[in-house]
């Protein structure tokens, strides 16, 4: 059995808590070092995250007592201790960036739910499913830092873990040329609740600042191809987004439009959903759903609260697939946002990275 010494970076944020949650269980990851920002270092966890613990079960025992750690102060002890790190802290970009090229300097591999490091070419930004053989840049990467052990993997944003998987299968054969999509975003996906955010409550805010951009660009990158050192974006498919933030707890949903360069029948493009795996799968990762895009026929599905869940929050759900009269088609698709969309999938990441060898245990 893989055993692997893991710290959380962020440890006292919604994204960390998530990973306490997934690595409390996990069959591989054992939580070493939990660390935050000076506010929280020095106290134990259960007082530092207080009121914030936002997840539906208690905090894992184990955890509770242990003491966090500064997570910029103790770098080296930090690396020292642990095998690799998940970051999800919320600082200014550029203080995101050193962070993670430091613990990856300390020789202590990174997988980051940051966007700090999304465009930083020689950074793979891994859906496991779509582009697992981006991992490949690692290679460069390390030459660039000078390291042996160290590098950083980042996760794509949260809004496009629904709408890219569906779209991406159907590229290869169809070619995928041009892209609208709304989403309606839970409010988890800004590290907050209910309680937190009472103006959310019976309520829809038309913008999320940066959000847009994100889910238009970032895609491109997971389309893109490894060249010399360089993971280059790709130039298609062309994408539009309007994202919104709605009164949800968790699960982003989005409405797809979709033109092919060859248009596809309704039947096949559900034979390529229902038969589509990837390395997750094919691999049997302990965090890969078994069916990871999965098309509910009723007209009334799939709903946030019904399906965000579905296979551990890993599986994409997909559902009313018509043809449309401006795009070629229209449908909707769901993913959980702090598990597929954040945590979970970059859990899933680092499994597919541990498989691989790109993280070994020390
Ligand atoms: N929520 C989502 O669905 C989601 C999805 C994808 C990506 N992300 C990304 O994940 C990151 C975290 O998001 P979140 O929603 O978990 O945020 P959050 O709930 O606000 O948590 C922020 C975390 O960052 C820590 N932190 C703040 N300033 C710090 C500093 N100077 N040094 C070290 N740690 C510091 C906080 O520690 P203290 O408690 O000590 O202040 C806390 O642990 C962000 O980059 C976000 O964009 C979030």
């Amino acid at each position: 059995m893989k055993n692997y010494k893991v710290g959380i970076i962020g440890a006292t944020g919604m994204v960390g808590q998530r990973f306490i949650t997934l690595c409390s269980e996990h069959p591989w990851f054992h939580i070493e070092v939990l660390a935050a920002s000076p506010r929280s270092a020095g106290k134990k966890y259960s007082e530092a995250v207080g009121a914030k613990w936002a997840m539906t079960t208690p905090i894992p025992e184990k955890v509770a007592d242990m003491v966090v750690m500064d997570a910029t102060a103790d770098i080296k002890e930090i690396a020292e201790k642990v095998d690799f790190v998940f970051c999800a802290v919320d600082m200014k970009k550029d203080e995101i960036k050193a962070l993670e090229e430091a613990y990856a300097k300390a020789e202590c591999p990174v997988i980051s739910n940051n966007s700090a490091n999304r465009h930083t070419p020689d950074v793979p930004m891994i859906v496991p499913e779509l582009n697992s053989e981006h991992a490949k840049i690692i290679d460069s990467q390390r030459k660039r830092l000078g390291t042996k052990r160290g590098f950083i993997a980042v996760k794509s944003n949260c809004s496009l873990q629904s709408y890219v998987p569906a779209l991406f299968p159907l590229d290869e054969k169809f070619g995928v040329k041009d892209v609208l999509v709304c989403t309606y975003q839970a409010i988890s996906g800004a590290g907050k609740t209910f309680n937190t955010w009472p103006e959310m409550v019976d309520n829809v805010i038309p913008y999320i600042g940066g959000e847009e951009e994100k889910s238009e660009i970032e895609p491109l990158k997971i389309w893109g191809k490894i060249e010399g050192d360089e993971i280059v974006p790709a130039t298609k498919p062309n994408f539009t987004a309007q994202c919104l933030r709605v009164a949800a707890s968790d699960g982003h949903m989005a409405a797809v439009f979709v033109r092919f360069d060859k248009k596809p029948s309704v039947e096949e493009i559900k034979e390529i959903w229902k038969n589509f795996k990837g390395y997750p799968q094919e691999a049997e990762l302990p965090s890969a759903p078994k069916q990871f895009l999965n098309y509910f026929e009723e007209d009334n599905l799939p709903q946030t609260k019904l399906q965000r869940n579905l296979e551990g929050g890993m599986a994409i759900s997909v559902g009313r697939l018509r043809e449309d009269t401006q795009y070629d088609y229209k449908f909707v698709c769901l993913s959980h946002n702090t598990l597929r969309g954040a945590a979970g999938g970059a859990v899933l990441m680092a499994e597919q990275l541990c498989n691989m060898g790109y993280i070994e245990s020390k």
